[in-house]
């Protein structure tokens, strides 16, 4: 088929997705902030009648100590607590039907999230099942549930995926060999705690690589053709509050200011992405992962000055925008100037971050199927600015090959 017809095709998928959108409630998570917030969300859930709550979480969190303090905190407004530490990055759906026995074993009524975005999205996936007596791979898909999940709270640990507030939550298929989309606004948690005390010792890599996923959810979602005049603001001070922050945070990682600005804006990103969604960074960034097992946000730090690249002639304004936004130019300079400054400064991020320009992990032979597997989840997804053809795709990823290939 002709590239413009082809085009005409996603617009249509993207205008049935639009309206469908409009139908989805709007669903968004009380939200607790400030060093102590994970605490405090305890005091909360004491306020419920829960009675047995069952924490998700991995087992390095729990040899970190970072669970034990939250425990004792439930345990003294006299909810019992039981701890399922089995989630691995990318969690399967054995990982999650494992959580749901262990929960179902133990006759919990709520779900406690404490982890980054698979622990988050993994008790999303639990909580839902329990209530709606499902296996986790009977939700996979659009709105399935019928009833409401159990009482569901999160805290997130990392400052990036925005999994507490989105409506969305990514299982992984070994024997499918990709990732499979349960979405649902019941997923969305009734209370999140973003606590910057909690993102002290998370180490620097994973500050930057988390820090600049959720940079991408803004960056994307205020390039979309879903943006709304609320999701544009989430997203600009996002990106403010990214840029403003995210590297000092990978510099001192104890800087509780930064910690909370980090935290605050991965949250904001969230409310921009759940109802603007993302781009073709997260197109390819995705296969990355399925692929190579490479970190998302590192994935997605990679790819998205490429994209930002490509898409310019058309988002120059929107891009100039958020350049002016975050005092990177001034307003009489022209939008093509100020583009350029923007997607500058995320490589001058990445550079001072320790994020390289290539990905060591990457083929030229996978290139062809790389580039497939994301035009597809691209173009049928994502509200994008910029149609891209495959070649164009190519061309990108040959950019990301290591030097010695
Ligand atoms: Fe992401």
């Amino acid at each position: 088929m002709p590239f413009p017809l082809q085009v005409l095709l996603y617009k249509f998928t993207m205008l049935v997705t639009k309206c469908v959108m409009k139908f989805v409630p709007d669903a968004k998570p009380t939200v607790l902030t400030g060093e102590g917030a994970s605490l405090k969300l305890a005091g909360t859930i004491g306020h419920l009648g829960l009675k047995k709550v069952l924490i998700v979480t991995d087992a390095v969190l729990v040899k970190l100590g970072v669970i034990e303090p939250i425990a004792n905190a439930l345990q003294e407004k006299g909810i019992e607590v039981v701890v399922f530490d089995g989630v691995e990055p990318d969690p399967s759906f054995s990982v999650v039907e494992a959580g749901l026995e262990h929960l179902k074993q133990n006759s919990c009524d709520s779900v406690l999230a404490v982890g980054g975005g698979s622990s988050i999205d993994a008790a999303k996936v639990i909580a839902l099942a329990a209530s709606n007596h499902k296996t986790p791979r009977q939700l996979e898909g659009r709105f399935i549930a019928k009833l409401p999940a159990l009482p569901l709270f999160a805290i997130p640990t990392t400052a990036g995926t925005g999994s507490e507030v989105t409506v969305a939550a990514v299982i992984s298929d070994p024997e499918a060999g990709d990732k499979k989309l349960v979405l649902d606004p019941k997923l969305v948690p009734m209370a999140a705690a973003l606590d910057p005390a909690i993102m002290v010792g998370l180490p620097p890599g994973v500050t930057a690589a988390t820090g600049m996923d959720a940079l991408t959810h803004a960056v994307e979602a205020y390039l979309s053709n879903f943006a709304t005049k609320e999701t544009d603001a989430y997203a600009v001070s996002a990106t403010q509050m990214i840029l403003g922050n995210l590297e000092t945070a990978y510099e001192d990682g104890s800087n509780l200011e930064a910690r909370e600005a980090m935290s605050l804006a991965s949250f904001y990103a969230g409310l921009a992405f759940t109802k603007a969604f993302v781009g073709y960074v997260h197109a390819i960034a995705h296969q990355f992962g399925a692929k190579y097992h490479t970190p998302h946000g590192f994935a997605n730090a990679l790819v998205l000055p490429h994209i930002l690249e490509f898409s310019k002639d058309r988002v120059s304004g929107r891009l100039a925008t958020l350049a002016v936004a975050c005092g990177l130019g001034d307003a009489s300079e022209n939008d093509w100037t100020l583009a350029q400054k923007f997607i500058d400064k995320i490589w001058a991020m990445n550079e001072a971050m320790g994020i390289p320009k290539t990905l060591e992990a990457l083929k030229e032979h996978d290139i062809p199927a790389i580039a497939d597997a994301a035009m597809h989840e691209g173009n049928y997804t994502y509200p994008v600015p910029k149609y891209m053809q495959t070649e164009e795709c190519h061309d990108i990823l040959r950019k990301l090959l290591p030097v010695t290939s």
